[in-house]
């Protein structure tokens, strides 16, 4: 297994993209526009491999100089639970760091945040809708 960041536009941004369809917008009925993915030209987008085979994947969107955004966090279907999204999220904050960045933070579906928890993650305020579902505000700060 291999987590690196892979270029907009390229065959392995198009894998991810077909899973975050697969895991996040096609169980609500929903896709992604080309406006939704014409921003991420300018963002860090990080997957995990095994070979060709896409096994998961985030987006690192800057907020501002210290403050990044996780989003878009999914591990295929049928390997959930076998510390894939534990590595994404670990190579992640590597990622952060190493741009200068001290928090990272996550629009998290409610389901979610017991996940995002257990790497140190701390809901901040009150339930808010996504794509229709609960969603928390979630912080870290790094190192
Ligand atoms: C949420 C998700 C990214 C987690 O990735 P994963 O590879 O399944 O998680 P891991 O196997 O690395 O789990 C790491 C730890 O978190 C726990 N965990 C995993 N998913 C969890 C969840 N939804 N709620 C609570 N705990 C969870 C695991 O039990 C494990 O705990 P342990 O270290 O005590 O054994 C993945 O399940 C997924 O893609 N879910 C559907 C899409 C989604 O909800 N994305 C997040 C949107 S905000």
């Amino acid at each position: 297994m291999g987590l690196k960041q892979i270029d907009f536009g390229s065959a392995e941004y198009e894998l991810m993209v077909e899973l975050r369809k697969q895991i996040l917008r096609t169980p609500l009925g929903l896709s992604f526009s080309d406006e939704d993915l014409a921003t991420e030209k300018n963002e860090i987008l990080i997957a995990s491999f095994d070979d060709e085979e896409i096994l998961g994947c985030c987006v690192l969107s800057p907020c501002n100089n210290n403050k990044i955004r996780l989003r878009q966090m999914a591990v295929k279907d049928d390997i959930q639970g076998k510390g894939i999204g534990a590595s994404i999220i670990s190579f992640a904050e590597s990622v952060a760091v190493d741009k200068g960045f001290d928090f990272i933070i996550m629009h998290a579906r409610d389901t979610a945040i017991g996940f995002y928890e257990k790497f140190g993650y701390k809901v901040m305020g009150d339930v808010f809708y996504e794509v229709n579902l609960p969603h928390h505000l979630m912080e870290k700060k790094l190192i």
